[in-house]
This record gives C-alpha cells, sequence and structure tokens, in this order.
C-alpha cells in the first residue's frame, strides 16, 4: 500500500465567481478574474521508503502540490489517501497526528524559522507543543541536532549565527523532532553552494536509511534529484507529463520534455555543456497553450498536439509518458 496517494488532484488559485460576478459576466459588465490552474489532474503515489523526484521549471506548481502532500493546502479539487485512507475522512485527532508524520523543508529555511529565536527553541517548540518528549527536554532537542549533524553546543545560537548550510540542518533537526515519516523537500538544497548541497544531500540519504523515512524530493533541477530518487515524476505547466524509475528517466526518457531537461544537465562524462536552453518561454500557466501544453516548444509537434491533450500511458514496466509519438511506435 502507498504512504500517501494522489488521485487525480487538481488546484487553482484565485476566487471563483460568485453569483453576481457570474452575472455581470455573462451581461459582459466585466471580465471573468484570472484562475491559475497551478495543478491539473495529478496523480501519483510514494510508498513506504521510497524516495520520489519531482522535477520541472519553476511555475509548473511543484510546490503547490507538495503542499498538497503535506496537509498545508487543500486541494480543490480531487482526493489524497494516507496510509489507503481518504483525508478527508480522519478524525480531528487521526488528522493532526497525519500531518505530524509530515513534514516539509523548504529552500529557504529562514522563511519558516522565527530569527528572534534561540536553535534550542525552534527545534524543540513543536515536540515540547504536541508532547512528544517523555524525558529530558535539553538531551531530547541535543538528540535532535546530532541527527542533523549539528553540534548541540550551539544551540543557544541564533539563525544570523548559523552558515547557510548549519541552518538548512536547523530546519531538519525541527522537523525531524516531531518523529515524521515522510519529508517534502521543496527545493531543500537550490539556495546552497555546491558542495554544501552535497553535504546536506548525504545526510537526507543517511536519514532515510537510519529513520526510514520516505520522501518527496522537488527540484527544479533533474541533477540533484538524480542521485537519490527511486523514481522520478517530471512536471509541466500542472501535469505530471512523465513518471519512471530513476534510472529509466536518465538512460531512456521518452517525452521531449524530459529530453530537453535532460540536454540542460551538465555530465561529467561530456566534455562540453549543453547551453542550449529549452527552446521559448515557458508559457504563461494563466492561459496555458492547447492540446499538449508543450507544443509551442516541442521539436516534435504534430497538428494533432495543438488540439488533443496526450494521456499518461504506459510505454514500459513502471514508466508512463504523456506524448503522442508513442502512439506511433510498438
Ligand atoms: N498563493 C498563490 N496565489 C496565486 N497563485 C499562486 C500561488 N502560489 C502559486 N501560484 C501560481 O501557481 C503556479 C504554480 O506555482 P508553484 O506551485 O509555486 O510552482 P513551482 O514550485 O513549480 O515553481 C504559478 O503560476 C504560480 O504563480
Ligand atoms: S504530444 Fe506532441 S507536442 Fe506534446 S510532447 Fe509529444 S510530440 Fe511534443
Ligand atoms: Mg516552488
Amino acid at each position: 500500500m502507498p504512504l500517501i496517494e494522489l488521485k487525480h488532484i487538481s488546484h487553482s488559485f484565485g476566487t471563483p465567481p460568485d453569483l453576481a460576478a457570474r452575472l455581470a459576466i455573462a451581461l459582459r459588465l466585466a471580465k471573468p478574474a484570472p484562475r491559475v490552474r497551478a495543478i491539473d489532474d495529478v496523480s501519483l503515489s510514494v510508498r513506504k521508503g521510497e524516495v520520489v523526484g519531482l522535477v520541472g521549471e519553476s511555475g509548473c506548481g511543484k510546490s503547490t502540490l507538495g503542499r498538497v502532500v503535506a496537509g498545508i493546502l487543500p486541494p480543490t479539487s480531487g482526493s489524497v489517501l494516507w496510509r489507503g485512507r481518504d483525508i478527508k475522512t480522519l478524525s480531528p485527532s487521526e488528522w493532526r497526528e497525519a500531518k505530524l508524520r509530515v513534514q516539509m523543508i523548504f529552500q529557504n529555511p529562514y522563511a519558516s524559522i522565527n530569527p528572534r529565536r534561540r536553535a534550542v527553541d525552534i527545534v524543540g517548540e513543536a515536540p515540547r507543543v504536541h508532547r512528544l518528549i517523555d524525558g529530558n527536554f535539553d538531551a531530547f532537542v541535543d538528540e535532535q541536532f546530532r541527527r542533523a549533524g549539528l553540534d548541540p553546543a550551539l544551540k543557544r545560537r541564533f539563525p544570523h549565527q548559523f552558515s547557510g548550510g548549519q541552518r538548512q540542518r536547523i530546519g531538519i533537526a525541527r522537523a525531524l523532532a516531531v518523529q515524521p515519516e515522510f519529508l517534502v523537500c521543496d527545493e531543500a538544497v537550490a539556495a546552497l553552494d555546491v558542495s554544501v548541497q552535497a553535504q546536506i544531500l548525504n545526510l537526507f540519504m543517511d536519514l532515510r536509511e537510519r529513520l526510514n523515512l520516505t520522501y518527496l524530493f522537488i527540484s527544479h533541477d533533474l541533477g540533484v534529484v538524480e542521485h537519490i530518487s527511486d523514481r522520478v515524476a517530471i512536471m509541466y505547466l500542472g501535469r505530471i507529463v512523465e513518471e519512471a524509475p530513476a534510472e529509466e528517466i536518465f538512460a531512456r526518457a521518452n517525452h521531449p520534455y524530459t529530453q530537453a531537461l535532460l540536454a540542460e544537465v551538465p555530465r561529467i562524462e561530456t566534455t562540453k555543456r549543453s547551453f542550449a536552453a529549452i527552446k521559448g518561454e515557458l508559457p504563461s500557466p494563466l492561459a496555458p497553450p492547447s492540446g499538449c501544453h508543450f507544443h509551442p516548444r516541442c521539436p516534435h509537434a504534430l497538428p494533432r498536439c495543438r488540439t488533443e491533450a496526450p494521456r499518461l500511458k504506459v510505454v514500459a514496466a513502471g514508466h508512463r509518458s504523456a506524448c503522442h509519438l508513442n502512439d506511433f511506435s510498438g
């Protein structure tokens, strides 16, 4: 059974028109307020112990999906299943418990950390409120610091007295302190120097082994998720366009968008980095292109791509892709 499962999730931002607004629109006295369909019919499941990478350009809906997974944002439609149960059917205490089990780690820990509080309080507050500490508070916090690779001797410092990498470790220690099973890491290493990135990625993988954690690992950079993901899902303008085991994505990408993303990942084995950015600009999510959203940028687009949205289809074991070209092969 998956630990978490998303079924046909959509999410739009912006207020839907009320009766008066609908009337005004019908009488052509007003224009409908723009609504962004940040997520469009996404289904995705993550098994216990698995690391799923979620990749796509900025603005494609990754953070919105991450917030839905973490229970912070209720989707406009679709269902979220936690351990096989629709979260809408959970009792208030079951819901609180489920929300603690899923923790989010952000790109900028400053945005989610109170700069006027000492590290010890940042890490210790939630477990104290939720009565998760049965023993000595300081010993508990010290243990969380050590798990995140921080020296407990630094715990009385304020956030600004730590380096960027150390601050991210405080964010990790704070998340671990409530004994989560599932971490949603949203661009968790994007703001760090490359060498620090590698250390934090190693920490995540180490924690996965030691604490049996499950991850949704969100990044705009395919290269970042390559070595830590079991499975990778590629998003484009609110839709998942390809999903496969990580080695399959890197060896046999099916979707033209994934292929374009791969061309931008610097490879050690190739001497020259391909700087050819994906052709054209990312279209506005307010008015996504018809049919296959990728058609204005796709080098293989067919006339049909402009009118008909391709569905995700199985192209190999565990490998799904949404591209009309697959109708011609095999
Ligand atoms: N709170 C919000 N209000 C209105 N629009 C939003 C909000 N959050 C995100 N969006 C829009 O939803 C789309 C997806 O955003 P986001 O999920 O942050 O993408 P990503 O994380 O991939 O960069 C974007 O067009 C963004 O502008
Ligand atoms: S469906 Fe058409 S436009 Fe979309 S990726 Fe495939 S070939 Fe390109
Ligand atoms: Mg984001």
